[in-house]
């Protein structure tokens, strides 16, 4: 196993990502459920019902190869209500006012952005904008691991419950993010000294408590975030110091046995033309797939500015072989940052509309491509002027909620105009 795998490495790195994996990795490890000596339980087995195999007729991708990751499983942390919306909360009908969400039904498409229920709560005008215009949201920080399990033995689903509810409340999809990063850990994860059998433990028990908390409510999960480097090779994240590659394909597994109708993607930025990076999460999921890990698309987070964005003809090749695999796509997180340039507003807004409109249009023409999600809902609630230091107007309405021209191409092209 050892000489064919440093074989395969010669050929290529990133081919032998997917082999250490998936390949070489569990063969030596116990079966899913199986006791393995020395992982102990960081809580007590929960007595949910969690009903842990995926049929393969509720599997999306069915008609990928049979998993056949087999890294040792565990319980969702003990004494975890599944989410339910109290009984007295309507369900209501989503508008019909002509809007995005409306426009985009007929390409079969989510539009969506990220958002919190802080913003809801305190701006009415700015939730009323989200029910009418989006039919998708994902949490911006709220399902984060900082705040959704803030120490070892406590879970915070209050965020992620609000932002869920609200979703149900106005017929909108959820995307859930994000499972596996290295920003936004609390410190007891951060600082943690554990075995490499422990880790496993912490990250199968977060999974599958978080999954198994919102099973059934979310379209997509961001099972791996970022995980990739500008050369295509993978990043020395948080995880792959614990855990080593493998912990690509554990994470997919436990979300899969959590929630096996919730679509799982891997989920990255600067990927999206045609580059090292893009190579690399290609040959990366090419991997995870023919290894028969559970994954069933791709995030392009499109964090981009005027000048910065790919050309759509490298867009539109990589959403194409990606979508050739069988994999779905979604925009995740797009905005487009008018700050490095010098025009006038005028012109940069022309720009970013530009900008916007290109991308949506790739998007519509890979059958594949089946969400498009802003980060963010306004450029009141942008994250990029805390990120850059600087002011910046990266969405599709303004600080007031007034649409913008990128809002404007938006909409034509939906309506096909
Ligand atoms: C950002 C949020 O928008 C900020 O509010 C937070 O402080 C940091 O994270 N890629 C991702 C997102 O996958 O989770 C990040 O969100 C933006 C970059």
């Amino acid at each position: 196993m050892v000489e064919s795998c440093i074989v395969k490495i010669s050929r290529s790195i990133i081919l032998c990502l997917g082999l250490l994996l998936a390949a070489c990795l569990p063969a030596r490890l116990a079966k899913p459920g199986a006791a393995t000596p020395g992982v102990a339980p960081a809580t007590p087995a929960s007595t949910s019902a969690i009903q842990e195999t995926p049929t393969a007729a509720s599997t999306p991708g069915a008609n990928l190869p049979p998993a056949r990751t087999n890294f040792p499983s565990c319980e969702p942390a003990a004494g975890l209500l599944p989410f339910k919306i109290a009984s007295a909360q309507a369900i209501e009908k989503p508008t019909d006012a002509p809007s995005m969400r409306l426009l985009a039904k007929q390409h079969d498409l989510f539009i969506g952005t990220a958002t919190d229920p802080g913003y809801l709560q305190n701006d009415s005008a700015a939730s009323q904008l989200l029910a009418r215009e989006f039919n998708m949201l994902v949490p911006e920080v709220a399902m984060k691991w900082e705040i959704i399990h803030p120490e070892p033995e406590r879970y915070d689903f209050s965020r992620g419950d609000a932002l869920v509810t609200f979703a149900r409340q106005h017929g909108m999809a959820v995307r859930g993010h994000v499972l596996v990063w290295d920003l936004q850990m609390p410190a007891w994860v951060t600082n943690g000294q554990f075995t490499r059998q422990e880790w496993m433990q912490i990250l199968c028990t977060h999974i599958k408590s978080v999954v198994s908390h919102y099973r059934g409510q979310i379209y997509a999960w961001d099972v791996v975030n970022e995980a990739v480097n500008q050369d295509g090779t993978l990043r020395n994240t948080f995880w792959m110091n614990k855990l080593g590659p493998e912990h690509i394909a554990m994470a997919f597994q436990w979300a899969r046995e959590a929630d096996p109708n919730a679509k799982l993607f891997y989920n990255d930025n600067g990927g999206e033309g045609l580059n090292p990076k893009s190579q690399g999460i290609y040959a990366l999921v090419q991997g995870l797939q023919q290894t028969g890990v559970p994954i069933d698309g791709v995030g392009m987070q499109m964090h981009t500015s005027l000048g910065g964005a790919p050309p759509a003809i490298e867009l539109s090749a990589n959403m194409q072989r990606l979508a050739e695999l069988g994999l779905e796509i979604h925009i995740t997180e797009m905005d487009v940052r008018l700050q490095y340039s010098t025009s006038d507003n005028e012109t940069k807004l022309a720009q970013q509309a530009d900008i916007y409109q290109q991308v949506l249009s790739v998007c519509l023409s890979v059958h594949n491509c089946k969400a498009f999600l802003t980060w963010g809902l306004t450029d009141r609630y942008s994250w990029i002027p805390g990120f850059t230091g600087k002011p910046d107007a990266p969405l599709l309405y303004d600080k007031d909620g007034v649409p913008k021209p990128a809002y404007f191409a938006i909409v034509k092209l939906l309506a096909n105009q």
